[in-house]
């Protein structure tokens, strides 16, 4: 079984609530699977920019960066991505790699009636994400993040989604600090599961 881990905040291991609940999933899910192998994509180191037209043209002829990127995700089970929320939605830097994968022919096809199919079945994909604030209803309306990237993998056919979301931390951090042992419970159980 083979693993993408997606890390999308530049701060920090230790700076950062999202990478702290993060390394904690992937910490007990490598201790429940250890015959698992699990793969890291720091998206800033990873190199990725926003779509060229160049590669655009390529995935045409089947090579070029959005090619092999999509090639590249496509070839793993399951999916961790982890982010914080920046200005209501994930970091630009996600949906740069998104748009990487996101591609005709390798994770979705469009059937004779038009209608997109997701190529990618039987896999399955948890996004953990950070918030400074909190989104009851209706707030939660606005709050694009992880509906995106549910809906984003589902159109691509990773419709095995779970999501965990922790929430003021910037409002408060020490409470954030205080609550973070019981969240990594959660997060441990998530992990067992996923
Ligand atoms: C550029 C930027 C934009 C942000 N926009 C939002 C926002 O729209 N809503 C929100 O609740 N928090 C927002 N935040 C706060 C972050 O979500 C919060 O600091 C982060 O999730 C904490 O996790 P971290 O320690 O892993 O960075 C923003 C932070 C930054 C740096």
């Amino acid at each position: 079984m083979k693993i993408l881990y997606i890390k999308c905040n530049p701060k920090p291991d230790n700076e950062s609530f999202t990478h702290r609940i993060s390394k904690e999933f992937i910490k007990e899910y490598a201790k429940k699977n250890p015959d698992h192998s699990i793969s890291e994509i720091n998206l800033y180191e990873y190199g990725i920019e926003h779509l060229s037209y160049e590669s655009m043209c390529q995935v045409f002829e089947n090579n070029g960066r959005m090619f092999e990127t999509a090639k590249d995700f496509s070839s793993y089970d399951k999916y961790i991505i982890a982010a914080p929320m920046w200005n209501l939605s994930i970091p630009s830097i996600l949906k740069a790699y998104i748009d990487h994968i996101v591609v005709k022919g390798i994770t979705f096809r469009y059937n004779k009636f038009g209608l997109p199919i997701g190529l990618m079945k039987n896999k399955k994909a948890i996004y953990l994400g950070t918030r400074g604030g909190s989104y009851p209803f209706p707030l939660s309306l606005f709050a694009f993040d992880v509906r995106y990237v549910r809906y984003v993998l589902r159109f691509i056919g990773i419709k095995n989604f779970k999501s965990f979301i922790l929430e003021n931390i910037d409002k408060n951090r020490i409470k954030a600090e205080n609550k973070l042992e019981s969240n990594l419970k959660k997060v441990r159980v998530l992990a067992k599961n996923f």
